[in-house]
């Protein structure tokens, strides 16, 4: 791959938003709720393959009523984030590996493979045009959503014979305040089953759980914690992030994969502590032990990741019969503030690139 070039059609947008508006929104953008002016389309049908890929104003679609995902959900996405620096260089983190695990989704839903090198400069192509959507304050990006569904327009529960790939972009301020986040432990509902979908970024592991979330809410938490579905011990992930334990003897604990999202922020942040001197072990987390492990203080601290968490501390679980602080005040422990730094040095560029992870444009 690499060599190949796509035939992308650009149509500007006719209307963009006008600067000053634009200014006002990077200066404040919160999480997904302001899109650039354009968006990429491409097209897949069983005989013809990919074709049509285009940039165009950002506007919306019109679906026939019947349109297969409507009805059947099938739909994958990806996330990740374009940084500018003050020198106006644009870097985007590790996205190949978006482009494979999107793939590795597609195929668990049954749906069409884009080629890789296609994705990635579907992105590029995004980004390019719109760069001057970029925020460069801190905590800020662009985020990219690459989505694709199901266009076939037919009722019979089958594989579509028709994908429609798109790529939008918005700007964004760190996805929580700022401080620990609070986890609600959920027992009531669970996200993935051995052999489900949990591995897959599909639209509807998410609506799976909306209400676990609203749960967390309600007992003023800002994300909820899954359990295994099976024996509702072992930790899984979060309702959009990946997470992590930090014990006493410099070890660093997430759950294996297998029922979760493989994070690329999960992936970064192993390498990244294995290189800080940490052990690093993928192992099953029964929670009662995470409970006692933090009151004894094996466990000093817990964080979340992921590109819109970024790494976020947790402060606290709370559960049905109590809550369980993590550290001593639920402040951004020292190694998680650590990799945290590290992280985000080298998807800035303030921090060279050793592994090769930033891709500039
Ligand atoms: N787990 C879930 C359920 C997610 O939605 C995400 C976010 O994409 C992650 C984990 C973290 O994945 P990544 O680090 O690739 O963003
Ligand atoms: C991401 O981090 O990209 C996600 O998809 C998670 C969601 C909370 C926005």
């Amino acid at each position: 791959s690499g060599d190949k070039t796509f035939d992308f059609t650009v149509t500007r947008s006719a209307h963009p938003v006008a600067d000053a508006k634009r200014e006002a929104i990077l200066a404040n953008p919160g999480f997904g709720k302001a899109f650039t002016d354009h968006m990429v389309m491409i097209d897949w049908n069983i005989d013809k393959g990919w074709y049509n890929p285009r940039v165009v104003p950002y506007g919306p679609l019109s679906l026939d009523p019947a349109t297969s995902v409507l009805h059947y959900a099938q739909e994958i996405f990806e996330g990740m984030k374009a940084y500018r620096s003050t020198d106006n260089v644009v870097r985007l983190f590790r996205p190949e590996a978006n482009a494979a695990r999107f793939n590795q989704s597609a195929a668990r839903m049954a749906m069409a493979q884009l080629p890789e090198d296609l994705f990635v400069e579907a992105v590029n192509q995004l980004v390019r045009i719109d760069r001057g959507w970029i925020p460069t304050g801190e905590g800020q990006s662009l985020y990219l959503r690459p989505f694709m569904f199901a266009n076939g327009v037919y009722l019979g529960v089958k594989p579509s014979s028709d994908y429609l790939f798109m790529v939008i972009a918005s700007p964004v301020g760190s996805y929580f305040s700022g401080k620990a986040v609070n986890v609600w432990v959920s027992e009531n509902y669970t996200r993935a089953a051995p052999g489900g979908t949990g591995a897959a970024k599909c639209g509807g592991n998410y609506a799976a759980g909306l209400l676990a979330q609203a749960e967390a809410s309600e007992h003023e938490c800002d994300q909820v914690l899954f359990l295994d579905a099976v024996e509702r011990k072992w930790v899984e992930e979060m309702g959009g992030m990946n997470i992590f334990f930090v014990r006493d003897d410099k070890t660093i604990v997430t759950p294996p994969l297998g029922t979760i999202l493989p994070g690329i922020t999960r992936n970064a942040v192993m390498t990244m502590a294995r290189e800080q001197g940490y052990t690093v072990v993928e192992e099953p987390l029964a929670i009662d032990q995470i409970y006692a492990d933090a009151a004894s203080g094996r466990i000093t601290e817990a964080f979340a990741c992921g590109t819109a968490a970024v790494i976020t501390p947790i402060g606290a679980f709370r559960h049905a019969a109590g809550t369980c602080r993590i550290g001593l005040d639920g402040s951004n422990g020292p190694v998680t503030g650590a990799l945290r730094d590290g992280l985000v040095n080298v998807q800035r560029g303030t921090a060279p690139d050793t592994h090769g992870w930033v891709h500039t444009i």
